[in-house]
């Protein structure tokens, strides 16, 4: 491979290193968004041919934002980090002042070490001295590099410093906050050395809230890690969103305990519907109550008919129809064990990775759902009505839930779940809307093993219609 410049080069075959710019930018040169030298890292510089080995495909990744204050880089980190660590991979975000420094270089090797997978460092990194030092530290370390540069449109940037200065107002009001952050913008603007791309892989993203101006560019992006970030950057981030969720009402399968099906709703389901329809603009509302701008469903009959009496657009999406159970579609879970024994134990010992035979795991579900979650984010004011494991890896987004324990998420029928973002955090409301119905969660048993009874196997299956009274639970709601 050529290298022609003056910066280490990172090519898709591993890593490139020139002598002379690996020394002259050494790490101990670093200089720091507010011209200030960075302490002295114990990296040594990539030299051409001097045994660096590619990087391994599964090697660790480091990821360095760019930016001016105010660019979003801590929105778009966080979101990045909220999406891999939904997805499976162990991702972190490292804020930093302006720059990484040793310290922090020494957090993000032992936050590997522990066998996490993604370093976000959420800082400046201004000037190429101070990007050449991490990306000398992962060709040394043999880690993957990517920088992501941020810019924003002007309005964008106006509605940055907005809520940053209420964010800091809320901390100190004696402080001209918008005055101290356009002083400190003016200072940095600069001293800002763009990203080149002989500095390594890169995205570059120019925000803005409106979809036909937010703009991506990316360079030398390899690998599913890498092509995820991208596709959660591509996607602007939306500063306040509220979304709702919400199980079908109750459905005859429900009553009797079976899974998967068409069901319609059953009598309690649709005083379900009449009761959430009431809650988000529907007949009997309240004027000021909250209208759902979109209303996703499933494409089954018990979530399209749940929404009938909700105004607004609508649409029936495939990929919101509930886990699919395979051979065990329309079975109680007391017949699954009757008939499959050891299939029901083999998904009790691995909810998540378990997949019924011809059906799905909830690993596969996690797959189908993601162009969900993105579609969302790139919304506000969506009802998604949808079923009890698709909305449990929906909310394992939301909440962020590690994925084996997405399988066991509560999410209880006749009940409405309200997300609102803060910053890059959300909040989840519970809203039981008080209409009795069946308990569908069945926790995982004590016994898991192949060879256990069945009364072992059954312990924790909620009781159905048909359940003797004798072992009928009390209902959830009433
Ligand atoms: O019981 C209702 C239901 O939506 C079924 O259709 C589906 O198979 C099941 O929940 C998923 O829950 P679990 O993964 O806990 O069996």
């Amino acid at each position: 491979m050529n290298c022609t410049d003056t910066h280490v080069v990172s090519s898709s075959s591993g890593h490139c290193a020139n002598d002379a710019a690996a020394e002259a930018v050494s790490a101990a040169d670093a200089e720091d968004g507010n011209g200030q030298r960075s302490r002295s890292v114990p990296v040594a510089a990539a030299k051409p041919n001097s045994g660096l080995k590619p990087c391994p495909l599964r090697a660790p990744l480091v990821v360095t934002t760019v930016g001016l204050p105010c660019r979003g880089k801590s929105l778009a980190s966080h979101k990045v980090a909220r999406h891999l660590s939904w997805r499976g991979e162990s991702a972190k975000v490292f804020n930093v002042e302006s720059n990484a420094t040793a310290d922090t270089l020494h957090e993000i090797s032992a936050f590997f070490k522990e066998g996490n997978n993604v370093a976000i460092i959420d800082g400046m990194h201004l000037t190429r001295s101070s990007r050449q030092l991490l990306i000398n530290f992962c060709a040394e370390q043999l880690f993957h590099h990517l920088l992501i540069e941020f810019s924003c449109n002007d309005q964008c940037l106006r509605e940055n410093i907005d809520d940053t200065v209420k964010f800091y107002h809320q901390l100190d009001q004696n402080i001209d906050w918008e005055r101290r952050i356009k002083e400190n913008n003016e200072r940095l603007t600069p001293r800002f050395e763009p990203c080149s791309p002989l500095e390594g892989p890169m995205i570059t993203v120019n925000n803005s809230e409106d979809p036909m101006f937010h703009s991506v560019t990316a360079r030398g992006v390899r690998g599913s890690i890498q092509t995820n970030i991208l596709g959660v950057l591509a996607s602007p981030v939306i500063r306040q969103q509220t979304f709702y969720f919400s199980r079908h009402g109750e459905s005859e399968f429900n009553v009797l305990g079976r899974i998967g099906g068409d069901a319609d709703l059953s009598p309690r389901g649709m005083k379900y519907a009449e009761r959430l329809a009431r809650q988000l603009g529907g007949p009997g509302s309240a004027p000021d109550c909250p209208k759902p701008k979109l209303i996703w469903t499933s494409e089954l009959r018990r979530t399209i008919r749940t929404v009938q009496n909700i105004p607004g657009p609508r649409a029936a999406i495939k990929d919101l129809n509930e886990i699919n159970a395979g051979i065990c579609e329309g079975l109680t879970y007391e017949e699954i064990q009757e008939r499959f024994p050891q299939e029901f134990a083999w998904r009790d010992q691995d909810k998540f990775k378990y997949r019924y035979p011809h059906g799905e795991s909830y690993l596969d579900l996690l797959q189908r759902v993601d162009s969900v979650v993105q579609a969302l984010l790139a919304n506000t004011d969506v009802l998604v009505v949808s079923h009890q494991a698709v909305l449990r890896c929906i909310m394992a987004y939301f909440k962020g839930t590690k994925p084996d324990d997405v399988p066991y998420i509560n999410v209880p029928l006749h009940t409405l779940l309200i997300v609102r973002s803060y910053g890059y955090d959300f909040k989840v409301e519970t809203v039981p809307l008080k209409v009795e119905c069946v308990d569908t969660y069945r926790i995982q048993p004590k016994n898991c093993s192949t060879s256990r009874t069945t009364a072992d196997a059954l312990t924790t299956v909620p009781a159905h219609f048909d359940t003797p009274l004798s072992q009928q639970m009390p209902t959830t709601i009433s």
